[in-house]
């Protein structure tokens, strides 16, 4: 009976991440690998080696990894080596990653909201209850306080998105309320990154540019202030360069990578 009710939770969960856009969108950014690899290696391998320079004076018991999705920019068996225990958390664990880590006996995968709750508060209330953005600020994940080193992969640009997207499905909220929302998203998952445990890394603003290089918009994507932390660096990923996530644009994002 129980595994029946599992069963049916693991399905009703399964179906919330579609009809939202979370399956969608975690199959686009493979697909969107395939196709750009050669203008992604770079951005990956920066990731990947910020990282282990960020690992170098930390404990190394936990490792959490928020955001792991398909492990394209984390350096998982380095890490593995490293510390006694990984744990990838995310909302969704690809097939092929659950694969991957059944020959690394230290590493765990965890399905988890990481903004505290919002996916489920969203998609139980709307439409008939609106909840007030200030409302927002008491949704919080919590990390095991055992937790000696936490990567923030490429995430807290990107929380509010697709969460944001669905939420304006519904026409409830007002342009001011949607930007008040996406800082407290933001403010948020700064605020349970452990001092002196953290590695940051996110996209903070996005280039658009012609066919031929030239910068026709540019939008920033972060709207709280980042910590300055104990060293960083800053480089940029070739996200679209064939013009297929807006038409007749190529996407860049400045990326940045904080150790703190
Ligand atoms: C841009 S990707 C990060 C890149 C990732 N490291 C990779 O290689 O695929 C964002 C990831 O965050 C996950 N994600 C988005 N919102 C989330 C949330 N509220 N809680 C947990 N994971 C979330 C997505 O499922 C996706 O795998």
């Amino acid at each position: 009976m129980k595994a029946l009710r599992t069963f049916i939770a693991d399905l009703q969960n399964e179906y919330q991440l579609i009809k939202m856009g979370f399956v969608k969108d975690q199959n686009g950014i493979i697909r969107r690998f395939m196709r750009e690899k050669q203008h992604w290696v770079d951005h990956l391998t920066q990731s990947k080696n910020f990282i282990l320079k960020s690992t170098e004076k930390k404990d190394k018991g936990t490792c959490a990894v928020l955001g792991s999705g398909w492990l394209l920019d984390l350096p998982l068996d380095e890490l593995s080596n490293m510390f006694s225990e990984v744990i990838l958390i995310d909302l969704i664990h690809p097939k092929a990653v659950m694969h991957k880590i059944q020959k690394l006996s230290n590493v765990k995968c965890v399905h988890a909201d990481i903004t505290g709750g919002l996916v489920d508060l969203f998609y139980k209330s709307l439409p008939k209850n609106r909840i007030l953005p200030q409302a927002l600020k008491t949704y919080h994940y919590k990390l095991s306080v055992r937790t000696d080193f936490v990567i923030s992969l490429n995430i807290l640009c990107q929380l509010h998105i697709l969460l944001l997207d669905y939420v304006k499905r519904f026409n409830v909220y007002s342009q001011n309320e949607l930007a008040q929302m996406e800082r407290i998203i933001q403010e948020s998952h700064l605020e349970i990154l452990p001092k002196n445990k953290t590695c940051l890394i996110t996209d903070f603003e996005e280039e658009i540019l012609d066919e031929k290089d030239k910068i026709i918009g540019i939008n920033p994507l972060i709207h709280v202030d980042l910590p300055e932390g104990n060293f960083s660096q800053q480089w940029q990923w070739k996200f679209d360069s064939s013009m297929t996530y807006r038409e007749e644009a190529k996407t860049f994002f400045n990326t940045k990578a904080i150790d703190f």
